[in-house]
């Protein structure tokens, strides 16, 4: 099984790579996360944004893996099939996804109460994506949430009513405009009724029954290494584990059975929500890099923060994941600039350098290596000996820093600005 994984904080471009590489795959496989994910993939000049599909839908011979680590919201589930059959439609999915019985779901009272808590003056403001993901997850360690397999129980219909109930009680304390409690329960079983037209199963058997009979596993990572709930920037993370090792619990397939590790990171970083960001920029440069990149949430529409290459954290996050390639994007974007940045050190009031870290150290700012930029028309570019040498530079000192191979350059948003690059 291999793995593709973000190793920043999110919108690196894991969905593009995926739908490029997923011919060579048998099954695709989200491991964590739910609707929060935003991966978008170009298809015949349109772009769609998959939530909680796998990105290997279009390939017709693939089949698509929602895991057991994933939480499943059904109204918006129901919402990105509809909208993904109106896109393509000789798109199956009926035949080509298949949900784990141990998933969670994501109940409407989730959605309402994590914009209840985004909006209470009594909790930390994460900036969410306000899918309901924490209060599944949080409802899934209390053990009392209830799962995909449980929508075939004669009492589902009671325990889901039981805890909309409960939920709405709380709910009420807060100043939010709430939907009547029938219209948003009528919604949710309708969903699940439509939810049952696809294969549930126990996946993690059907996952180990494929990787036997040698069938090739790619697993999906949503998120990112810097969102992690363990190894990201706490309390500004997300609330499942974006790591490799989250692919093996949230799939339920033996770290000894994982092969290549794909990690995706821009030439420049980005954040939507709060958190730490060392490198952010707040003059007109990040602006510009914004506005070049589509730096807007493909999620949640919101404008992504920017700014330079986070070394320590990319390397950090190498580190945590064990990264066998990375996969670079949005190079594309810097191109035309005299210089560019990026932060090689962390460092701390008494002189003292971190190379490598999680987290920018209280009182540390960042160090920044600055190289001379390239520019190239990258729309026609078709072979890596096109490359602008100073980008060749900077992709051999990304190399060296990390210690893995740079293997594929995305040099645009369209399904085919990918270049394999074959680097000694
Ligand atoms: P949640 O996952 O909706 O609870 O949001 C927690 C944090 O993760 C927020 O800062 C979100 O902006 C961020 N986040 C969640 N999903 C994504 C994503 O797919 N891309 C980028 N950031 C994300």
């Amino acid at each position: 099984m291999d793995i593709v994984l973000g190793l920043q904080w999110g919108d690196e471009g894991k969905g593009k790579f995926i739908d490029l590489i997923s011919e060579n795959y048998d099954i695709t496989a989200r491991f964590n996360g739910g609707s929060n994910a935003g991966h978008s993939i170009e298809r015949n000049g349109k772009r769609i944004t998959l939530k909680m599909i796998p990105s290997g839908i279009f390939m017709k011979r693939v089949q698509n893996v929602i895991g057991t680590g994933t939480v499943l919201d059904p109204v918006s589930f129901k919402k990105e099939i509809l909208n993904l059959q109106l896109f393509d439609e000789t798109v199956q999915p009926e035949n080509n996804i298949v949900i784990s019985l141990k998933a969670h779901f994501v109940l409407p009272t989730h959605k309402l109460l994590d914009i209840f808590m985004e909006e209470s003056s009594d909790y930390i403001t994460i900036g969410t994506t306000k899918n309901g993901i924490a209060q599944a997850y949080s409802n899934k360690i209390l053990r009392q949430n209830v799962r995909v397999g449980d929508m075939y129980t004669p009492d589902f219909e009671n325990r889901v009513k039981h805890i909309l109930a409960r939920d709405y009680k709380m709910l009420a304390e807060g100043s939010l405009e709430l939907p009547s409690l029938e219209d948003i329960s009528n919604e949710f079983f309708e969903a699940v009724d439509f939810l049952k037209r696809f294969k549930c199963t126990e996946t993690e058997i059907y996952l180990n029954n494929a990787l036997a009979e040698g069938k090739a596993i790619l697993a999906e990572g949503s998120q990112a290494a810097m969102l992690d709930i363990d190894h990201g920037t706490y309390p500004y993370v997300t609330s499942s584990s974006t790591t490799a090792s989250g692919a093996s619990s949230g799939l339920g397939v033996s770290p000894k059975k994982i092969g290549e590790i794909f990690g995706i990171a821009k030439a420049y970083c980005t954040r939507v929500g709060n958190g730490v960001f060392p490198t952010e920029l707040f003059d007109e440069l990040g602006e510009e890099i914004r506005t070049k990149g589509n730096e807007f949430g493909s999620n949640t529409g919101r404008p992504r923060r920017t700014g330079w290459l986070d070394l320590p954290a990319l390397k950090y996050a190498v580190m945590i994941n064990g990264v066998t390639q990375l996969v670079l994007t949005k190079a594309d974007v810097l191109s035309g600039l005299k210089s560019v940045a990026v932060c090689t050190h962390y460092e701390l009031e008494d002189g003292k350098m971190i190379a490598t870290s999680g987290i920018l150290p209280e009182n540390g700012k960042p160090v920044l290596k600055w190289m001379s930029g390239w520019n190239a028309d990258f729309s026609t570019m078709k072979s890596p000996s096109e490359l602008p040498e100073e980008l060749i530079e900077f992709l051999s000192f990304l190399e060296a820093e990390l210690g893995i191979p740079v293997t594929y350059l995305s040099t645009g948003p369209g399904r085919n600005e990918m270049l394999k690059l074959i680097r000694k």
